[in-house]
């Protein structure tokens, strides 16, 4: 696997401060620092492009440039757009990249309304849950998901 996007939707600029007993005290560039330690540990050599946005048309635009297949894979945490976006929904189907949705929180353990993720319909996996480490082992599935697909 070669190149990875990980795109962070709304309000995960703030992790560190926003509500640490429930998304931690890390900051986002600790987050991405954490994943990519953990790959180069683990011997998985990609590139990894990080995109943060709290604008959902901004997120659609990004989604929309994987359309040209040079991404092997998309890690994506849509924030609170998971719940309510159609649109990011359609933009998520519209591409044919391998696409993991990851949450920092075990959301089913939360409020109903975080029950109901529409973006992870277009999404072949979702991984929640882990904290920081989901974005680590949504990348680190895939590699081991292509070393045993036959
Ligand atoms: C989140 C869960 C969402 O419900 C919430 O709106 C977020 C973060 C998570 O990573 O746990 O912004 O996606």
């Amino acid at each position: 696997m070669n190149k990875v996007l990980v795109i962070n939707g709304p309000n995960l600029n703030l992790l560190g401060t926003r509500e640490p007993e429930i998304y931690g005290e890390h900051t986002l560039a600790e987050v991405e620092a954490i994943t990519l330690k953990l790959l180069k540990k683990n011997e998985i050599s990609c590139t990894v492009e990080w995109f943060q946005s709290n604008s959902e048309s901004e997120i659609v635009d990004k989604i929309q440039t994987l359309a040209n297949g040079k991404t092997d894979l998309l890690v994506i945490n849509p924030g609170a757009y998971s719940h309510t976006s159609v649109a990011i929904l359609d933009a998520l189907k519209s591409i044919s990249t391998a696409k993991i949705e990851v949450h920092l929180s075990h959301t089913l353990k939360r409020e109903e309304f975080r029950h109901k993720k529409l973006t992870a319909l277009g999404c072949d996996a979702v991984i929640e849950g882990l904290g920081p480490v989901g974005y680590f082992t949504a990348i680190s599935s895939q590699v081991y998901k292509r070393k045993f697909t036959k």
